[in-house]
């Protein structure tokens, strides 16, 4: 049935017992909804959103609930309901960096909801986040260096320890003095809760001082422990939270955004049979019935806040595991792994898949960073047609007009925003309008050596290789260049050669053409250096796809594209 044919709108209502708020221990009402054929049980046995969604009743939304206002009596459990239905966005993990790209040694500077920090690891090779600005003269701390079990500041030599804690000021000789100083709150550095896991380093963006406990005791949005993944991809894009969100949960762009790689524009689109959202204040289940190839499939998309999604197709182990942390206005890193037991698919898609994996940087270079590219433009000036201030949960459904089908994942996650998340996320709030950066250049916009390049070690790697192996084609075309040159002279200057050329008749330059061409070695030394010359530029067109690559969604009509 498809979701337009649905009846009205109306919340499947069984009742609403009392409880009691996990977080401020407040009273409140919930909903008691009546399950449904299509609610996403089985992600809920996920291990890891067995965690984040638990399993206290949700409210579960008909298909076409989803793209209607609530019912009215809905509306009155909801007004009651207050904070204890407001996700708390302060409090969670968020994932900042893949660890395998980070330098024990090297501190490096994060933003996250706006905060501005660092992160460092100490002797023992645990990582630590403080407050990226030094009290003393407000340096940043991320431009430092790492001594022992302390991160010293550049500029006057400051050190601080795990906790923030000033533990040296070296221009105060006298040790009292130096004592005093360094106990001062007025010396110390603000210290954050900060995990390693599942290959990502996490921060929990209030004080240690604050939330040391509840960060302690919660756990991150990892991984399924039984399946291995492939590395960490991770991108900073120029695009806001709600935004990008929004887009990891739109499957129906695919085809058109990324015609030519995740999918085909000309090609009949798939049948949405039914959808069904099982939303609760720790994000929302969304499934879809297809009909594909005259077989029923169900596809399905956990979202459990704040950062994490998962696509699920007929399996219960997710084939697609995505992060968006909200970075600084207008600014997100998105994190992307996919499982590699490809063992359930067919044979084809298998070894097509196997090979495209076969070299992550590769992979990086062709596809992943070639599938943001197509979005990447369009969200960035897309999310300026609508400012900030006018909110980003209900007001944005009621400003764009989403009659199909697919668009209810996309009035999902806006529905829920309203509902649970609205309004209060740093860097996506009203306040924050202000704080928008201006619309980029293109060119800037779709930077992937800042964006990409400087986070991913797979890549560098590959870069340094291109680099390497376009001075040795150099090299070697240089040489087979001046073999033949020499040898073309060494003709050219011999008497006869010469004869031949004054009296410039065709016979005579015939014959000594011959003559150049029947030097050994010149024709295969010239072979060389063309060949030479032909891997340069090959590898030079290679080289810049890690840095930046047009994409012009009018030039593609195929796998390849036509005009750049
Ligand atoms: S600014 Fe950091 S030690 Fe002076
Ligand atoms: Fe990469």
């Amino acid at each position: 049935m498809l979701m337009n044919s649905l009846k009205p709108a109306q919340l499947q209502r069984r009742g609403a017992r009392s409880s009691q708020c996990a977080t401020c221990g407040r009273q409140s009402r919930k909903l008691q909804c009546k399950p449904s054929a299509l609610s996403g049980s089985h992600l809920l046995n996920d291990q890891c959103n067995v965690k984040r969604l638990g399993r206290t009743p949700s409210t579960r939304i008909s298909a076409a609930a989803v793209d209607a206002p609530p019912a009215p009596g809905a509306r009155d459990l909801e007004q009651q309901q207050g904070d204890c239905n407001s996700f708390a966005w302060t409090k969670s993990w968020y994932p900042v960096f893949a660890l395998e790209s980070l330098h024990p040694k090297l501190p490096q500077h994060v933003d996250l909801l706006g905060l501005k920090l660092v992160v460092w690891a100490d002797s023992k090779g645990t990582w630590h986040c403080l407050e990226d600005r030094c009290p003393h003269r407000l340096a940043p701390l991320s431009e430092g260096r790492v001594e022992g079990d302390t991160l010293m500041c550049c500029y006057h030599g400051w050190t601080f320890d795990a906790g923030g804690a000033c533990t040296r000021i070296p221009q105060l000789s006298d040790a009292k003095a130096a004592a005093t100083a360094c106990a001062s709150p007025k010396a110390c550095v603000t210290a954050y809760p900060c995990r390693a896991q599942d290959g990502l380093l996490w921060i929990w963006p209030e004080p240690t001082a604050k939330s040391a406990a509840i960060a302690q005791a919660t756990p991150v949005p990892g991984l399924p422990s039984t399946t291995q993944f492939t590395p960490w991809f991770v991108r900073d894009l120029p695009v806001r939270f709600d935004t990008l969100m929004e887009n990891v949960m739109d499957p129906s762009h695919l085809p058109y955004a990324h015609h030519g790689i995740l999918g085909n524009r000309n090609r009949p689109r798939t049948k949405i049979d039914s959808v069904n959202v099982d939303a609760q204040p720790t994000g929302f289940v969304y499934t879809r019935s297809l009909t594909m190839r005259d077989k029923p499939v169900t596809f399905s998309l956990s979202y459990a806040a704040p950062v994490s999604v998962r696509y699920y197709m007929q399996q219960e182990r997710p084939n697609l595991a995505l992060m968006v942390t909200p970075t600084r206005p207008g600014w997100s890193r998105l994190f992307i792994t996919q499982p590699t037991d490809f063992s359930q698919l067919p044979l084809w898609v298998r070894l097509v898949l196997q090979l495209r994996n076969a070299s992550v940087a590769l992979r990086h270079a062709m596809d992943t960073n070639a599938v943001l590219d197509g979005d990447t433009y369009t969200l960035h000036l897309g999310e300026r047609a609508l400012p900030l201030s006018v909110g980003i949960g209900d007001a944005y459904i009621r400003s764009c007009y989403m009659p199909a089908p697919d668009d209810s994942p996309v009035i999902a996650w806006r529905r829920w925003l309203g509902r649970h998340g609205g309004g209060a996320l740093p860097t996506c709030s009203p306040a924050d309008a202000a704080a928008m950066p201006p619309a980029m250049a293109k060119r800037d916009a779709l930077d992937r050596g800042g964006q990409h390049l400087v986070h991913c070690k797979h890549c560098q790697g590959a870069v340094k290789q291109v680099d390497v192996a376009s001075a040795v084609a150099a090299a070697v075309g240089v040489v087979a260049l001046f073999t033949a040159v020499a040898k073309v002279v060494a003709v050219a200057g011999a008497p006869s050669a010469v004869e031949a050329a004054s009296t410039a008749a065709p016979a005579a330059l015939a014959t000594a053409l011959q003559g150049v061409l029947a030097q050994p070695g010149l024709v295969q030394a010239a072979g060389v250096a063309l060949a030479a010359a032909a891997v340069w530029v090959g590898l030079q067109r290679f080289r810049a796809k890690f840095f930046y690559e047009d994409y012009v969604h009018a030039f593609r009509d195929g796998r390849m594209v036509t005009k750049s």
